[in-house]
């Protein structure tokens, strides 16, 4: 844990160091093919994370693996523009930690993104939907010894998703004549998809959206005080039943989700600078 405390702030003073003296206000993480947003921050500097130390590397398809500093919506903000799954075999603490090096950095607010499966069927591919809630099925990235430092032991999670930021989000979407539907997040570990019995299931427990994402990077912001605003994009509706005819395809999500990331982009822009 030592080693993690280390590596976090290494990481941190070299972020810091290539910054020019900016002081993020607001992290914003890109999910698969949503990576789009980052062009559209201006005034940028991109920091590769090869070159920050102690960092890991993304494998993932859809994700390339820079920090990108600049403006967007008026704020000074900072995009990671890939992102590390548990699938790719990272520990979740490990996969969350460039939100501890945000942190570090300055920010207030964190924006997360992702590709999600509908469980809920009535939502359709494409549509935008924001993060209520969430059902945790990954490892806790909290395991282990606590980082005092970031937060406490035991941190709440009852309102792990802003509500002022949601409401925020349902205006700005109104008077883009956007509708969201608020639904429920359930992160599996993947990098299967699920199995049409699972889908069932995950429905009966409570869950309207699929992913392998995320919930790591959730948790450690709410830890250290983040203020957390979370959208997925649907990229397929789940299968319930094992005849269908349409199975799910890792190019398609990054198809379907880069078809939604300019309408995201547009809403992350403003509600950044709203608040
Ligand atoms: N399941 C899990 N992760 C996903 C899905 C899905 O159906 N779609 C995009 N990411």
């Amino acid at each position: 844990m030592e080693e993690l405390s280390h590596k976090i702030h290494s990481a941190a003073e070299y972020v810091e160091s290539r910054l020019e003296g900016r002081k993020p206000y607001a992290g914003i993480v890109l999910g698969s093919g949503l990576g789009k947003l980052a062009d559209m921050i201006s005034n940028r500097i991109v920091i590769p994370y090869k070159d920050i130390p102690g960092f890991p590397i993304s494998t993932a398809i859809g994700h390339k693996g820079n920090f990108i500093c600049g403006e967007l919506g008026g704020k000074c903000v900072i995009a990671m523009q890939g992102r590390f799954h548990n699938y790719e075999g990272y520990q979740t603490s490990l996969a969350a930690m460039p939100i501890r090096v945000m942190k570090l950095l300055g920010i207030e607010f964190l924006f997360v993104s992702n590709a999600a499966g509908a469980i809920n069927q009535s939502y359709k591919v494409g549509d935008l939907v924001i993060i209520k809630d969430h059902i945790n099925l990954l490892q806790n990235p909290l395991i282990g010894q606590n980082l005092d430092e970031f937060g406490p032991r035991f941190p709440d999670m009852t309102c792990a998703y802003d509500i002022e930021l949601q409401d925020l989000a349902c205006r700005i979407g109104r008077e883009m004549g956007l509708n969201f539907n608020k639904g429920v997040y359930l992160g599996n570990p993947g990098p299967s998809y699920e199995t049409p019995a699972e889908v069932r299931f995950y429905k009966i427990i409570g869950a309207d959206i699929v992913g392998m994402s995320t919930i790591p990077e959730v948790i450690v912001a709410r830890h250290c005080g983040i203020r957390v605003f979370g959208m997925s994009v649907i990229t397929n509706v789940s299968n319930t039943d094992n005849t269908a005819k349409i199975l799910n395809d890792g190019d398609d999500v990054i198809k379907q989700a880069d078809m939604a990331a300019t309408r995201m982009t547009e809403l992350f822009s403003r509600i950044i600078s709203a608040i």
